[in-house]
């Protein structure tokens, strides 16, 4: 990547950014490379596809990106907060108020309905109530309106997911970190979510960073990434 070019994409803030981002597992015979001096720029509003093969670190790097686990070496900046340099305390409060997760298996609680689930980030704050209303406008968002006091176990794949996506916007982050979105869904589910992530990327402005191996959501990307054996690279593989 070109740091110095002077595209329009200067212009954009930039919100979360990698240096030499390195992340070691175990050690001696279990020693695992899963991320290897990954340089990356995300500016605000993109919508960015990193692909690359099971194991290949997708996972790893989603992580890292949203500060749930932190880097062996090298360094993640989010909206300018150096993260390994902050107390844990204040990487909650930036992973609260900044990101917004969306897992391939969705994490819904099977106990709660539709809207409870998407309410489910807000429990703990005192004034949760408040955000009654907002969950239902973003179950509707996702086309759900109807199945708001359905739990888990009553609803397919791509609607499970489109509820995991609504929670994810509860409190109006602006970057949205993806694993493997449409993973579990078939193809014509999958186009739908794909659909929506898009289109609170256009109408909405949220920034997308999608991990996946669904070449079509590569399709869909503005800036499209590979991830091979711990490295990240802007050419496809087949081209090095
Ligand atoms: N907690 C861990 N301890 C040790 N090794 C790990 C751990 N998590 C992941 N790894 C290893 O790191 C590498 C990258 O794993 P990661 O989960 O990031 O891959 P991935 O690209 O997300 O794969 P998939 O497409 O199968 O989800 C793999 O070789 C994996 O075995
Ligand atoms: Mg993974």
């Amino acid at each position: 990547m070109n740091e110095h070019q002077n595209g329009p994409e200067d212009q954009l803030k930039t919100i979360i950014v990698t240096q030499k981002l390195t992340k070691i597992y175990g050690g001696g015979a279990t020693r695992v490379a899963a991320l290897k001096a990954v340089n990356i720029r995300v500016r605000e509003g993109e919508f960015i596809a990193v692909l690359g093969p099971s194991g290949s670190g997708k996972t790893t790097l989603l992580n890292m990106l949203g500060a749930l686990d932190r880097p062996t070496r090298g360094r993640v900046i989010i909206d300018g907060v150096e993260t390994s340099s902050v107390p844990e305390r204040r990487l909650y409060r930036i992973r609260r108020e900044k990101l917004g997760f969306i897992f391939q298996t969705y994490y819904l609680v099977p106990t709660l309905n539709a809207l409870q689930n998407v309410l489910m980030p807000v429990l703990p704050m005192k004034e949760n109530k408040r955000y009654r209303k907002r969950g239902e406008r973003l179950l509707e968002l996702v086309s759900l309106k109807d199945r708001m006091h359905h739990k888990p176990g009553e609803l397919s794949g791509g609607e499970q997911q489109r509820v995991a996506i609504a929670r994810a916007l509860i409190l109006n982050p602006g970057v949205i970190l993806a694993d493997e979105p449409t993973g579990n869904l078939d193809t014509k589910t999958g186009a739908e979510v794909i659909e929506l992530m898009q289109r609170l990327n256009k109408e909405r402005g949220k920034t997308f960073i999608i991990v996946t191996h669904d070449s079509r959501i590569a399709e869909s990307a503005e800036r499209v990434f590979y991830l091979m054996d711990g490295r990240l690279s802007d050419v496809p593989p087949e081209e090095h």
